[in-house]
């Protein structure tokens, strides 16, 4: 399983890149505006290359199946680290299978975002999408098992031997963090705030604490 970090945070990005769990980043608009980034370009190529090879997905900001095809080219351009995300419908219900199909028979790897059912995740595949993001938050908003969602995909997936790789986004607390990787997900892309949280415990900081304070008693002569 690969862990992504779902976010445009440089300073948090080196920071998991440098403790080796970061395997890639994920972006959104929504994301980079949190995070203070006003020049994708800039932005996205920092990101880049701070991965040093590992993938960094970068959103389309268009409606548009042309423009997502030339904002497509650009932005794989920026880097060859860069993955493409493409909405797997627009907001006007429009499927956007075609784009997710040019760009990869171009070899400009997609990551088909924003799924929320079986049946966008399955089309994804079928296009041929490298990766397929289901947002588990946003599925259990509406009242769906994101769980059962994700291990139903990735089974299907491996049964008929696809490529693609379920991203689980949409990651709103720790548990889902657990649920996601037993529910068998390729990959988790997770917010930093949540990695933080899943490492820590303060039983764990208590029995370090015994640690030190003992070896502080039982060591008097140890060297400094
Ligand atoms: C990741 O690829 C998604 O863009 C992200 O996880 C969405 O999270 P949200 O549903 O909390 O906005």
């Amino acid at each position: 399983m690969q862990i992504f970090i779902d976010s445009a945070n440089i300073k948090e990005i080196e920071k998991w890149v440098r403790y080796g769990i970061a395997d890639g980043v994920t972006t959104n608009p929504s994301i980079m505006l949190k995070d203070g980034i006003t020049d994708m370009e800039k932005g996205a190529k920092e990101i880049a290359a701070i991965l040093d090879g590992k993938p960094v997905s970068v959103e389309v900001i268009t409606d548009n199946p042309e423009e997502m095809l030339s904002q497509a080219r650009e932005f794989s351009s920026w880097a060859k680290n860069v993955v493409i995300k493409i909405p797997i419908i627009s907001q006007y219900g429009e499927p956007c299978l075609e784009v997710i199909n040019t760009l990869e028979n171009e070899g400009i790897r997609v990551n088909a975002t924003a799924a929320l059912s079986f049946g966008q995740m399955a089309l994804s595949a079928k296009a041929g999408a490298t990766y397929s993001s289901i947002f588990s938050g946003r599925v259990a908003d509406e009242g769906g098992d994101p769980w059962e969602l994700v291990s139903m995909s990735v089974e299907w997936l491996e049964s008929w031997g696809y490529k693609t790789k379920i991203i689980v986004g949409s990651i709103r607390s720790v548990i889902d963090i657990q649920n996601a990787a037993v529910a068998g997900a390729h990959i988790i892309t997770i917010p930093p705030q949540f990695l933080t949280k899943w490492v820590d415990h303060k039983y764990s900081r208590n029995t370090v604490k015994q640690f030190m304070d003992d070896a502080k008693k039982a060591f008097k002569n140890f060297k400094k």
